[in-house]
């Protein structure tokens, strides 16, 4: 009897199959790697409990983040600042002000301050802050022009991808120490020149790009 399909046709559904399991896992991968979070999480600006302003505090007044993020090159974890180290000026500057009426009673009941978290790691991913301040990484490649912002916002995406950008080429973004918190530094025409020698100084390796390093 004739055959009314040639004989690689058997073979079709096969291939059908690999092809739509192979196009799926490619389409959901790349969903996850460059979409997400990436234009869900930028621009978060959540509400603060009190109208706090980085604009105010560390743009105008010019106090350095470190002031208040204590942690920042020392540990994992930045911190937010007790409420003691506002009431070191607020209790005399505004002390009746309508808008530091949480703070005040803070301060009195000795319950820290519920600030509302802006950005976040999941779980399963090893974030390091002193790792990257120690490296000459300075907060507003990370964090935007904090200085200027009423309400702080999310800037970068904080990403698979965002990170690993960084980690195989982070020349542009290594300053001197000193500059790690200045939020107007730009670098300067020999940048090139200055990553080298700061890496050699430092002893900074290539930041690491295998799995491990940040999923441990
Ligand atoms: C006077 C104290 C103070 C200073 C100075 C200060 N901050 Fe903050 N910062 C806070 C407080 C309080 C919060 C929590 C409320 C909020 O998010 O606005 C905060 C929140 C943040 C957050 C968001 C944390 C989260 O939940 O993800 C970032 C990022 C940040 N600060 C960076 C900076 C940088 C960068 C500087 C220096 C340019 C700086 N801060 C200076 C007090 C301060
Ligand atoms: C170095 C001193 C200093 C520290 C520390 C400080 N502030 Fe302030 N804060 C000021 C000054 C100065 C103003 C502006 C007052 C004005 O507008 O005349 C201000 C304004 C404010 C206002 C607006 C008050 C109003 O009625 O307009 C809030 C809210 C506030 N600060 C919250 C905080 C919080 C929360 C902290 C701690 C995380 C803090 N401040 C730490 C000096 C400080
Ligand atoms: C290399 C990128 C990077 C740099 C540089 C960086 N941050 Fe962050 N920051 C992050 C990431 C990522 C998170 C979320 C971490 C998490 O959820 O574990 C974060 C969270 C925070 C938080 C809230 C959680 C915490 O750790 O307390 C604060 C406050 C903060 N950063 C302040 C700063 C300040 C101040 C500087 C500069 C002195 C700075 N950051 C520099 C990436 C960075
Ligand atoms: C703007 C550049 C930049 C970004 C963005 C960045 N990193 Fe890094 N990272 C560095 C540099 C530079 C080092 C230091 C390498 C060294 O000291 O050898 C580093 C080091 C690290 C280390 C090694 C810490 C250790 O204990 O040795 C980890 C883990 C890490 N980064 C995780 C992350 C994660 C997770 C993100 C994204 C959420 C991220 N980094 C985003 C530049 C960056
Ligand atoms: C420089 C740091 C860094 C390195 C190196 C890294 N990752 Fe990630 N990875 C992250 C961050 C940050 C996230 C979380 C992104 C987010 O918020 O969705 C993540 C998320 C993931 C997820 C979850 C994806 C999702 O959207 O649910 C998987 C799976 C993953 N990584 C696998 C890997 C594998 C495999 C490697 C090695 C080839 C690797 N990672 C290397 C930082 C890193």
């Amino acid at each position: 009897m004739a055959q009314i399909f040639p004989k690689w046709t058997n073979k079709a559904p096969k291939y059908v199959l690999i092809g739509l399991v192979v196009a799926i896992a490619l389409v959901s991968y790349l969903i996850d790697y460059y979409a997400s979070p990436m234009y869900t999480d930028v621009g978060y600006r959540p509400n603060q409990p009190v109208p706090y302003s980085h604009k105010v505090h560390a743009g105008d007044l010019g106090l350095d983040c470190r002031f208040c993020h204590a942690g920042v090159e020392i540990s994992p974890v930045a911190g937010l600042p007790p409420t003691q180290t506002c009431m070191n000026c607020h209790n005399m500057i505004k002390a009746d002000s309508e808008k530091l009426a949480l703070v005040q009673e803070s301060f009195k009941s000795g319950y820290p301050m519920q600030w509302v978290r802006v950005h976040k790691s999941p779980d399963y991913v090893y974030f390091d802050h002193s790792a990257h301040i120690t490296a000459g990484v300075g907060c507003a490649s990370c964090h935007g022009r904090i200085d200027e912002m009423e309400i702080v916002s999310q800037e970068e995406p904080l990403s698979m991808g965002w990170c690993l950008t960084c980690h195989r080429n982070p020349d542009d973004h290594l300053r001197p120490a000193g500059e790690v918190t200045n939020m107007s530094w730009t670098p300067p025409a020999n940048q090139a020149e200055f990553a080298a020698s700061q890496k050699r100084l430092l002893d900074i390796k290539a930041p690491i790009t295998d799995c491990t390093g940040c999923h441990r």
